[in-house]
């Protein structure tokens, strides 16, 4: 970490890493030094609005058509993605950005790549209005939905102002809270099991850390906690791929300069799952986004020895989720 590197950016890496391992101290005994935290075995959240949750992201009568529901693009058997480039919506069309994954969501301290919703209930509001995603609004969402009895019964009970956009955002941003995925090697490792996980995964968590994929990738999600710039040492521009709006991150959102290519650091605890990667889907492989990662966000490069064994540390990162044991 401290040789090789002669740019200033690393110098404040390494600043935020140490000032935000700082609060996470003393949390754990087993895991009191380390910069990244196991997600919790469970989550308090009420199993009825979640239940109901559930069931409004499975509905397709969430889109204009009744073609497409939430899970349409997220789906919960592959790694809470579509594991495609870029997503399909109602007639077929084709979006810009690639969906990220729903699992652990709930941990992300903002929304969307740019982070543009603060929370998970203004998430929702997003994909169904959006007019190449599920293109509706509540108006006509809550008209079909009012027709099935079960869903005013369960509103009513629920809700005291029963069926309503608000009360449909907070029953699937509940459902959301759950799509945690516990107890992963890495996590049972970091519990103290030292046996949980092989000498190669240990040792690309080592790299992970040494090399500083930690300083932006860190706490429960190994990301998801800070925005930062996609091409830190390479600009975007200095491609010659074109530039399309979406590429401009958090610009888009705040219209300041220095927010132009800058995205939320994207979790990677569901990372074996759910390729392509990045928010233009540009990596086919694990292996290529780590590549691109050594070579834009930290301007050097590793033996390959170094990136596999890091790709081993990605892999053990994906614990099991509530959702596939039935448990809601
Ligand atoms: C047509 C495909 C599609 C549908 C349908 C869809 N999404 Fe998404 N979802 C995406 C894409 C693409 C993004 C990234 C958009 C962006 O960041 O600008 C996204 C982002 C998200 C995020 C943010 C995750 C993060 O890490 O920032 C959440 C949460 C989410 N969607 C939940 C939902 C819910 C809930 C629904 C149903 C109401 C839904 N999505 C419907 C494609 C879809
Ligand atoms: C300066 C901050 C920073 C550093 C250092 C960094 N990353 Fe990233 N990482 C990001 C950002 C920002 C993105 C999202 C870029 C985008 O898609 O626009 C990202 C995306 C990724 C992705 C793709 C995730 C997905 O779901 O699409 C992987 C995998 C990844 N990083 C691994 C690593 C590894 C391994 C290292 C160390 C070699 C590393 N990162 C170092 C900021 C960083």
């Amino acid at each position: 970490m401290k040789k090789n590197i002669k740019k200033n950016n690393f110098f404040y890496f390494s600043i935020t890493l140490l000032l935000l391992s700082l609060p996470i101290a003393n949390t754990n005994a087993l895991s009191k030094h380390e910069p990244i935290q196991p997600i919790p075995l469970q989550v308090n959240v009420n199993k009825k609005l979640a239940a109901l949750g559930k069931m409004l992201f499975q509905d397709k009568r969430l889109s204009k058509d009744n073609s497409i529901s939430c899970e349409s693009c997220h789906n919960l058997n592959k790694g809470g993605t579509d594991q495609k480039q870029f997503s399909t919506g109602i007639n077929g069309t084709i979006g810009s950005i690639n969906a990220p994954t729903v699992y652990n969501s709930g941990f992300n301290y903002r929304q969307f790549w740019d982070g543009r919703a603060d929370t998970l209930e203004e998430q929702v509001a997003g994909p169904v209005h959006n007019p190449i995603e599920m293109g509706s609004n509540w108006e006509e969402v809550i008209t079909k939905l009012s027709k099935d009895k079960n869903y005013i019964q369960l509103f009513s009970e629920l809700y005291h102002d029963g069926l309503t956009g608000k009360n449909i955002q907070n029953a699937i941003a509940n459902f959301e809270r759950t799509l945690i995925t516990p107890n992963s090697k890495f996590d049972q490792y970091l519990r103290g099991n030292k046996n949980a996980i092989t000498l190669d995964e240990k040792k690309g968590y080592d790299y992970f850390k040494s090399y500083g994929c930690i300083a932006c990738h860190q706490g429960v999600n190994v990301g998801g906690n800070m925005f930062q710039k996609f091409g830190v040492f390479k600009k975007n521009s200095d491609n010659s791929q074109e530039i399309n709006k979406v590429d401009l991150g958090r610009y888009n959102v705040t219209k300041k300069e220095s927010d132009k290519f800058v995205f939320k650091v994207p979790s990677l605890r569901m990372v074996s799952q759910t390729a392509p990667y990045f928010h233009d889907g540009s990596a086919k492989t694990l292996r290529e986004a780590v590549d691109m990662m050594f070579e834009y966000q930290l301007g050097r490069q590793a033996p390959d020895h170094v990136k596999d064994a890091i790709v081993k540390f990605l892999i053990s990162l994906a614990g099991t989720t509530l959702y596939q044991k039935g448990d809601q």
